[in-house]
């Protein structure tokens, strides 16, 4: 199995998932605040497969969503990183950079702290061209996120999410993308 990588920002760890995250992350993914703008809070037994799926694509692309730690604070507030959707749309494929963060460490800046690293782990060390991102467009906190890393958003990029029913309140996406250049390196 290849290493999963660890970052490190000012604050937090961006590390590997451990067992004992299993407890901590259903609890943020049963939270119907956090989970307000994504289809369904999960069970204790989805948010064990989410750290199954999260593993496996660590094994097959070197890089993933990774478990946050805010060192001194809690060893496990969410996870911020890099997945490859599974669904087919205009852009893809593509690399996704995206949040969760347990509703008790919002507003702190870790996201954007978080993102920061993952996105700069894409470009220097993944050799991504482009990275991006999308939410519904309620999403505000979210969108603020990827504003603050310089991402972009052109209405002309808005897509309907093949993986939402439709006539769904969160059918309808906004994309936002960031490409590398030298500002990365
Ligand atoms: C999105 C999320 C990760 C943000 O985490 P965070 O650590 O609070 O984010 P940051 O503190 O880095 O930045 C949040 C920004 O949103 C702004 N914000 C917060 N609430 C807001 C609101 N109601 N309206 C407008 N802006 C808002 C904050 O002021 C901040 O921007 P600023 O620095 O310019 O003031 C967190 O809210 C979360 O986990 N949400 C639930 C999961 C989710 O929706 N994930 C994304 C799915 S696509």
């Amino acid at each position: 199995m290849p290493d999963h990588p660890t970052l490190r920002t000012v604050r937090l760890l961006l590390r590997p998932w451990r067992e004992n995250d299993r407890v901590a992350f259903a609890a943020i993914n049963a939270d119907p605040r956090v989970m307000e703008f994504l289809p369904n809070p999960l069970t204790r037994q989805e948010s064990d497969a989410m750290i199954d799926r999260i593993r496996t694509h660590f094994d097959r692309h070197g890089f993933g969503l990774w478990a946050v730690e805010a060192v001194g604070v809690a060893d496990l507030i969410g996870f911020t990183g890099l997945s490859v959707p599974r669904f087919e749309a205009h852009f893809t494929p593509c690399v996704e950079v995206g949040w969760r963060l347990a509703f008790e460490h919002w507003g702190r800046g870790y996201a954007t702290e978080a993102a920061g690293a993952a996105v700069q782990f894409g470009f220097q060390h993944a050799r991504l061209e482009q990275i991006v991102s999308f939410t519904v467009p309620a999403n505000v906190r979210s969108r603020r996120v990827m504003e603050k890393i310089r991402m972009t958003y052109s209405p002309a990029d808005d897509f309907e999410h093949p993986g939402i029913p439709d006539g769904h309140r969160l059918k309808h996406h906004v994309l936002y993308r960031l490409k590398y250049s030298s500002t990365h390196k």
